[in-house]
Parts: C-alpha cells; sequence; structure tokens
C-alpha cells in the first residue's frame, strides 16, 4: 500500500470499542456518533511507519473514524497536493525536515515506527544480553526511544496548536519490566522500548501543564513482519481498538501505559 494522506472521506468502518473496567470512553450518543469519533473537528492524525503493518491499518482506521491521516514512511507521503519529504525516525535531520513540512495542528501524533534487531541482521542467540552487539543495541533505542522524543519535541508548536492534543507512543509489553524480565528474545527491543516508557512519562509530566496527553500504548501481539503469522490480533482489529481507545483519552490519562483496548499494563 502506498501511503499518503487518508483524506476526510465517508467512514469506511467502526472503531472496535473493546469493554474493559478501566477503559475510560468518551459518553457516546448513538452508533452513527462512535463511526464518525472525529466528525466534529476535522481531526489531524499524523502516524509514523505507515507503508506497512500495524502503521497501515492505524492510518486507514484513523481514517475511518473521520480524521485526516498524514501516513509518514521512509519513502515519503503525500496529502492532497502537498508533499511530504521521507521520514526515518531515526536521523534527526530527517525527523526535523519533515516535521517542518506540516503547518496544521495536530491533534494525534502515533510514534509507531521501530525496529528490533533481526532488521539489523541479528538472529538467533546473538539478541540476547550476552551476545547483542553494542552498535544493535544502540541503533534499536535511536529509532525505537530517541526518534519517538525528537519527534515530539519538532511537533510540540503543531500538538500545542491543536487543543487536548495526543501523543500515543507505540510500545511493547517487552519494555515493561514485570513482563520483560520473563520473557523477550531480543535485549535491544526489550531495553530500547523500555526506553520508550520512561520518555513517555518524563514528557508526559513535562507537556501535561500544556494539556498535551502523552501514553505508552502497547498493541497487543499483532500478524505484521515483526508479531509473524501466529500472533493474535489482525493489524486492522488492532488498530481499530486503538482508535477507539485514544480517542477515548483525556488528560487525566496522560503518563499511562496502556493495551490496544485502553486497559492498564503494569510497568
Ligand atoms: N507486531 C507485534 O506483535 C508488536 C508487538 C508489540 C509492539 N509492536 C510495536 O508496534 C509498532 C508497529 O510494529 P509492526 O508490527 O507493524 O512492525 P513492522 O511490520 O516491522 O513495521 C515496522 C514499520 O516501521 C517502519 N520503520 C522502521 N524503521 C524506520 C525508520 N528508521 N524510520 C521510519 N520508519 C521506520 C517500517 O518502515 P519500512 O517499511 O520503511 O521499513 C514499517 O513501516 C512498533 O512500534 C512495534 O514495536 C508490535
Amino acid at each position: 500500500m502506498v501511503p499518503g494522506c487518508f483524506g476526510n472521506g465517508p467512514p469506511l468502518g467502526c472503531p472496535a470499542r473493546h469493554a474493559s473496567t478501566e477503559y475510560r470512553a468518551p459518553a457516546i450518543a448513538s452508533p452513527d456518533a462512535e463511526r464518525r469519533a472525529y466528525d466534529a473537528a476535522v481531526t489531524y492524525v499524523v502516524v509514523t511507519g505507515a507503508r506497512r503493518g500495524l502503521g497501515v491499518s492505524l492510518a486507514e482506521q484513523f481514517e475511518a473514524a473521520g480524521a485526516d491521516v498524514l501516513a509518514a514512511a521512509r519513502s515519503g507521503s503525500a496529502c492532497g497536493s502537498q508533499v511530504h519529504p521521507p521520514l526515518d525516525i531515526g536521523d534527526e535531520a530527517s525527523i526535523k525536515v519533515f516535521a517542518a513540512s506540516i503547518e496544521r495542528p495536530v491533534d494525534v501524533l502515533v510514534n509507531n515506527a521501530a525496529i528490533d534487531a533481526r532488521v539489523l541482521g541479528a538472529h538467533g542467540d546473538e539478541r540476547g544480553p550476552l551476545k547483542l552487539s553494542p552498535d544493535n543495541f544502540l541503533a534499536q533505542t535511536r529509532v525505537n526511544a530517541v526518534g519517538p522524543m525528537l519527534l515530539t519535541r519538532a511537533l510540540l508548536p503543531r500538538l500545542e496548536a491543536a487543543p487536548g492534543a495526543k501523543v500515543v507512543n507505540i510500545t511493547s509489553q517487552l519494555g515493561s519490566m514485570w513482563y520483560g524480565a520473563e520473557h523477550g528474545r531480543d535485549m535491544g527491543y526489550n531495553a530500547s522500548k523500555a526506553a520508550l516508557n520512561a520518555v513517555t512519562v518524563r514528557t508526559a509530566g513535562v507537556l501535561r501543564p500544556k494539556g498535551i496527553v502523552v501514553v505508552a500504548l502497547h498493541p497487543g501481539w499483532v500478524r505484521t513482519d515483526m508479531g509473524g503469522s501466529s500472533a493474535a490480533l489482525g493489524p486492522d482489529e488492532a488498530a481499530a481498538a486503538i482508535v477507539g481507545t485514544v480517542s477515548g483519552l483525556t488528560i487525566d490519562d496522560t503518563g499511562r501505559f496502556l493495551r490496544w483496548d485502553g486497559t492498564d499494563h503494569p510497568w
């Protein structure tokens, strides 16, 4: 699928809302209101890593909920007549050029792009804490934690211009000390997602006075190149749940570590 602007066309589907005692969803007046969660004001959503995998589904599901979506990718993207430069989230210069091309208030920034050690050529037991190379560890951290921090920083004027803006850092349960102590084959992945979680809580604290919501969100185990074909959730299923969860976030949620369905994930 080619990345690009997903426009503000007619709703294509209904973001799923997974009932949970912890999920504080907004009041929904009718099924139509739920289907068009973002109709009231044209909402602009930026999703990184939206050329394949979960990023594509997130862009499509936000569009289905009525938002304008900029599906950012390393190969570039376009929004109507406006062409946006490629975004390499591991390259600070690329982040600055990409952010400077965005002139609209950004209501939702989804930091989705990420890598694991396999992408960098490390397989099998080369990925564990006794073998993983420092370069691989640091490269994952640059893309998975530093990049989202820098993009949020670069887009801050655009986020400040959108009342109630939200930054959604797509993390992993493997970034949890509770879960990651016993799971995961890739030391750099666990550590980089733990770093992203730390970036999330610290940024949430700094941006709370501005009314900007910042959360870490584990998307579930999803059938993508990264998750593999045995994963529990389809990308559209996970993305629809995430869009529903994000639409219900308020400043009271800032700094939380959430699952795709809006329930709290242990740190
Ligand atoms: N799948 C799962 O089970 C699972 C579980 C927990 C968390 N997650 C998280 O969910 C998010 C999406 O994962 P996924 O499963 O969709 O992974 P994926 O299938 O491997 O796709 C990764 C995406 O990130 C992009 N990307 C990688 N490096 C980039 C860079 N330097 N600059 C810009 N874009 C870059 C890729 O673009 P290219 O096409 O250009 O490479 C691709 O679009 C990630 O944050 C991942 O850590 C996934």
